[in-house]
C-alpha cells in the first residue's frame, strides 16, 4: 500500500473543515472494525453502542473480572438501558471483550482509546499514565495502517505529543496517525447520548483520518448529527471548554444562592426567572449542593493547570473560583444542617438520602452527597445513608458510615432528613408516610428537588440553602394528612 505523509494541522495546505468528505453512505465492506480500549462508563457504552449500530467491535480492558462480566452479558456498573443493549449486541455476534492487546492490534482498523484520566495525587493535573500506556502499547503492536483515536478527556497538546510518541515506537513510523474524538455523554443517559449525540467532533491531521472517522460514525452522521471537523488541539479543547462552561453555569447559580442566603431572596425563583431568558436557558442552572463526579471537578482543575503550564493561567483563573464556590456548597450544607439541629451534631441521627454524585448513577467519585454524609459523621452525627444504586461503591470509599438498605430503614428515628441526591424514589416519596418513620420532621433539601409546600403541609420543617425559611403548617391543620387518613379508612373492611 502506498501512502504519502499525511498533511498535518501545521500544514496550511490541509484545512480539515473543507477537506473532501468520504462517501456519506459507506458500503458495509468499508465499515472499519473497531476496538475500544478501556471498558469503564465511557468505553463499555461506546463498544456496546457501536456494535448495536452494526460494527464489529472488540472491547479491551486490563481487568479480567470486568471482561468476564461483559462477555457473559453483565454491565459492571449501573447505567440505565445499557444491560439490554449489551445483551442485544452480544447476541448479534458483533461484540466481544478481551484482555489481549495483541488480538486487539490485529483486529482493529480504528482503535478508540477510552481509558480514564483521573486527577493526579497531590496535583490539579490529569494523570495521563493510562492514556499514554494504551497508545504506546497499541502502537508497538501495530503492523498495518490504522487510526488511533483518543476519546478520553485530556489536556490540550496531548494528541500532538502522543502522535510523536507512537510514530517513534511503531514499525509504521509516520504512517501511524492519531485523531481525537471527544465524548460528551452523561452518565445516566450514556446510551442515548452515544447513539444520538448533540454533535460529533473529529480532530484530525489528514483527510484519510477524517474519512476513517466518517466511516466509523456513518449511521450517526446519517441521522443528520452536526459534525465539526477540526485539528487535534481544537478537538481536545472543545471537551475541556464544554465541561468548564457547564461547571461555571452551576457555580454561577450557586454563587447567586449565597447572595440569596445573605439577603432572604429565593434562589429557585431567581433561577427560574433567569432560565426563561433563552440566551441563558434553564439547563445546568439548578442551584443546590453542586457538581461532582469523575469529570467536571477534575476537568476544570486539569484545564486550569494546563493553562498555567502554557503561561496563560490568567485566561481561566476564574475556574479556581468556580471550584471554590462548588466546594463551599458542601461546607455551607453541613453548616445549615448543624444550625437546624440546634448547633451541635453530636449524637444526632441523620437520614442521608443519596450517595451518588447524581441520580441514575452508582458513581460516587467526588460525590458531594458522600462528602456531606462523611462530614456530618465526623462531627459526631449518627448517619444512615441510603442510595438506590450506589451503596456498594459508597461503602468501599467510606466504610465507617451506616448504610440502610431501604428508604424506610434510613428514615427510622431520624432527627433530621437530608436529601443529597435527587433520585426519583426520594422526589416522589410521600411526606406523610416519611413523617411517620422519623423522630423529628425536619428536612434539608440540598438539591431543591422536593416540594416545600407538600412537606410543610405534612408537618415538616423544610430547609434549603438560598430559600427563605418558613415555619411548617401545624400538623393538625394538614389537609393532606386528613386525606391520607380518608384513603386508609377507605381500605378498611366495612
Ligand atoms: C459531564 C458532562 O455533562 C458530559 O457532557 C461529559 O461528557 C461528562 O461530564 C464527561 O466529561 O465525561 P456527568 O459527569 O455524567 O457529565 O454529569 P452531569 O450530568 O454533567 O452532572 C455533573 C454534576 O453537576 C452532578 O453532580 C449534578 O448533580 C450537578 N448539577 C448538574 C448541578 O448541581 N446543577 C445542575 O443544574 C446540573
Amino acid at each position: 500500500m502506498t501512502f504519502t505523509l499525511p498533511p498535518t494541522s501545521s500544514n496550511p495546505s490541509f484545512n480539515p473543515s473543507t477537506s473532501p468528505s468520504s462517501d456519506p453512505s459507506p458500503t458495509p465492506e468499508r465499515a472499519p472494525r473497531l476496538t475500544v480500549i478501556g471498558t469503564g462508563y465511557l468505553g463499555a457504552t461506546h463498544a456496546v453502542s457501536m456494535a448495536f449500530l452494526g460494527y464489529e467491535v472488540l472491547g479491551v480492558d486490563i481487568d479480567p473480572r470486568k471482561i468476564a462480566l461483559l462477555n457473559e452479558g453483565t454491565v459492571p456498573f449501573f447505567e440505565p438501558g445499557l444491560p439490554e443493549k449489551l445483551e442485544e449486541a452480544l447476541a448479534s455476534g458483533r461484540l466481544r471483550f478481551t484482555t489481549d492487546l495483541d488480538e486487539a492490534a490485529e483486529f482493529g482498523d480504528v482503535h478508540f482509546v477510552c481509558v480514564g484520566t483521573p486527577q493526579k495525587l497531590g496535583s490539579e493535573a490529569a494523570d495521563l499514565r493510562f492514556v499514554d500506556s494504551a497508545f504506546t502499547e497499541l502502537a508497538s503492536r501495530i503492523t498495518r495502517k490504522v487510526l488511533l483515536v483518543g476519546k478520553s478527556t485530556v489536556p490540550i497538546g496531548t494528541a500532538e505529543r502522543l502522535t510523536a510518541l507512537v510514530q517513534q515506537i511503531s514499525p509504521l513510523g509516520a504512517e501511524l496517525e492519531v485523531a481525537w474524538n471527544p465524548e460528551f455523554l452523561r452518565e445516566g443517559f450514556a446510551v442515548q447520548d452515544t447513539l444520538h449525540p448533540d454533535r460529533l467532533v473529529f480532530g484530525v491531521s489528514s483527510p484519510w483520518a477524517e474519512d476513517r472517522l466518517r466511516a466509523a460514525f456513518e449511521p450517526i452522521l446519517a441521522e443528520g448529527t452536526p459534525l465539526i471537523v477540526t485539528d487535534l488541539a481544537t478537538a481536545e479543547l472543545v471537551k475541556s471548554a464544554a465541561n468548564s462552561f457547564l461547571a461555571t453555569k452551576i457555580s454561577y447559580i450557586n454563587a447567586m444562592s449565597e447572595v440569596c442566603e445573605a439577603t432572604g431572596a429565593d434562589v429557585t425563583q431567581l433561577a427560574e426567572a433567569l432560565g426563561l431568558d433563552d440566551r441563558i436557558g434553564s439547563k445546568f442552572l439548578k442551584p443546590g449542593l453542586g457538581f461532582g463526579g469523575g469529570c467536571l471537578p477534575k476537568d476544570i482543575r486539569s484545564f486550569k493547570h494546563r493553562a498555567e503550564e502554557l503561561g496563560i493561567g490568567a485566561a481561566v483563573a476564574f475556574l479556581g473560583e468556580v471550584d471554590a464556590i462548588n466546594i463551599r456548597r458542601r461546607l455551607r450544607t453541613v453548616a445549615l444542617i448543624r444550625q437546624v439541629v440546634g448547633g451541635d451534631l453530636t449524637g444526632v441521627r441523620v437520614a442521608a438520602l443519596g450517595a451518588a454524585f447524581k441520580p441514575d448513577s452508582d458513581d460516587v467519585r467526588d460525590a458531594p452527597a458522600l462528602d456531606v454524609a462523611r462530614m456530618l459523621y465526623l462531627e459526631g452525627a449518627v448517619v444512615s445513608v441510603y442510595d438506590p444504586e450506589a451503596a456498594v461503591n459508597a461503602h468501599r470509599v467510606y466504610p465507617d458510615l451506616e448504610y440502610a438498605s431501604t428508604l424506610d430503614q434510613a428514615l427510622a428515628d431520624a432527627d433530621v432528613t437530608v436529601l443529597l441526591t435527587e433520585w426519583e424514589e426520594f422526589r416522589t416519596a410521600d411526606p406523610v408516610e416519611m413523617g411517620a418513620r422519623v423522630r423529628s420532621r425536619t428536612v434539608v433539601d440540598t438539591r431543591n428537588a422536593l416540594s416545600p409546600d407538600r412537606f410543610r403541609a405534612a408537618g415538616w420543617d423544610y430547609w434549603a440553602l438560598g430559600r427563605p425559611h418558613t415555619a411548617p403548617v401545624p400538623v393538625s391543620n394538614r389537609s393532606e394528612s386528613v386525606l391520607a387518613t380518608l384513603d386508609k379508612s377507605a381500605d378498611l373492611p366495612c
